[in-house]
This record gives structure tokens, sequence and C-alpha cells, in this order.
């Protein structure tokens, strides 16, 4: 998922750029404005977290795009193009990563990246699940374990 910042930014066809070059295959993708109530949903594990509210208000602040990437090991192939959560401290340890492009600090990363193959389903189903109801190719896709 692009973030707010990063279709603020202009950085959309850089990081598509570096996805592609990367090897994936964008399956699916489309732009979504998310309320407070989808946003809170989205990042419901954090809910406890300090840094919450502030999460909530960035990333409501603006459309993201969310898209569907297909690779082997897709996960934690994309996990680490992205680089690390800390956006300033990626632009040191991971200079070349999409986090160190175009991120800012530990909240505005620019990008999101699901951390399993259960939060990628969820994700997954979180954006594009109406498609998925009509599509029994995804219903198969999402039966990865
Ligand atoms: P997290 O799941 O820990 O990071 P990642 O996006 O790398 O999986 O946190 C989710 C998002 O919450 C993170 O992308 C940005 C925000 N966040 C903050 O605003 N402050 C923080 O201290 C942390 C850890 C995260
Ligand atoms: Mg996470």
């Amino acid at each position: 998922m692009i973030k707010p910042d990063g279709l603020q930014g202009n950085y959309t066809d850089q990081i598509k750029a570096a996805i592609l070059e990367a090897g994936f295959e964008i399956v699916e993708e489309s732009t979504f404005q998310l309320d407070f109530e989808k946003a809170s949903l989205f990042y419901a594990e954090h809910s406890g977290k300090t840094f919450f509210q502030s999460l909530i208000a960035y990333i409501t602040s603006g459309p993201v795009l969310a898209m569907v990437l297909e690779k082997p090991n897709a996960i934690l192939e994309w996990r680490a193009l992205i680089g690390p959560t800390n956006a300033s401290k990626a632009k040191v340890s991971h200079p070349r990563s999409i986090r160190a492009m175009c991120g800012m600090d530990s909240e505005r990363n620019c990008v999101h990246g699901s951390d399993s193959p259960q939060s990628a389903r969820r994700e997954i189903l979180f954006f594009f699940g109406d498609k998925m109801n009509l599509s029994g190719y995804f219903f198969s896709f999402l039966c990865f374990k």
C-alpha cells in the first residue's frame, strides 16, 4: 500500500518502477480514501499503542493506493524492498529501500507491507474483498498457506 505521503509526493511512478524491477507482478490495484473507522480496522493490532491516533490521522489524510503483489516469497521480498519501519533510519541503514527514498520518519514511511500470509490475506480481503466474491481466480489465489 502506498500511503498518503507517497501519493501526495508523486512517488507512485517511482515506487511502481521499483516494484516491477524487483520482479513483482501487480495483480490488483485501486485507490481508496480511508475514514476513521476503516483505518482503525486496518490498524486494529496497533489500537493500544501511543502512536495510534496520530497514525490514523495520517493514514486518513489523503488517498492510499492498495496493490496486490505477486512473486515467489512475496511477503518477505516486499518487506525487504521497502526497508525498516523508521524511514529516517532506513536512509542510513537501507539507502536503496523504498522507505529511504520517499519516507520521513517512523510514522510517515510512505508504504505498507503485510507482515505474514495471515495479514496478507486479511489485508487483501479488506481492500479487494468485493472483487474476490466475483472472481474464482482470486478465491483460489487467497487459499495459500
Ligand atoms: P508496524 O507494524 O510496527 O510497522 P510496519 O509498517 O513496518 O509493519 O507499525 C505500523 C505503522 O505504524 C508504521 O508503518 C508506522 C506507524 N508507527 C508509528 O507511527 N510510530 C511507531 O513508533 C511505530 C513503530 C509505527
Ligand atoms: Mg506492520
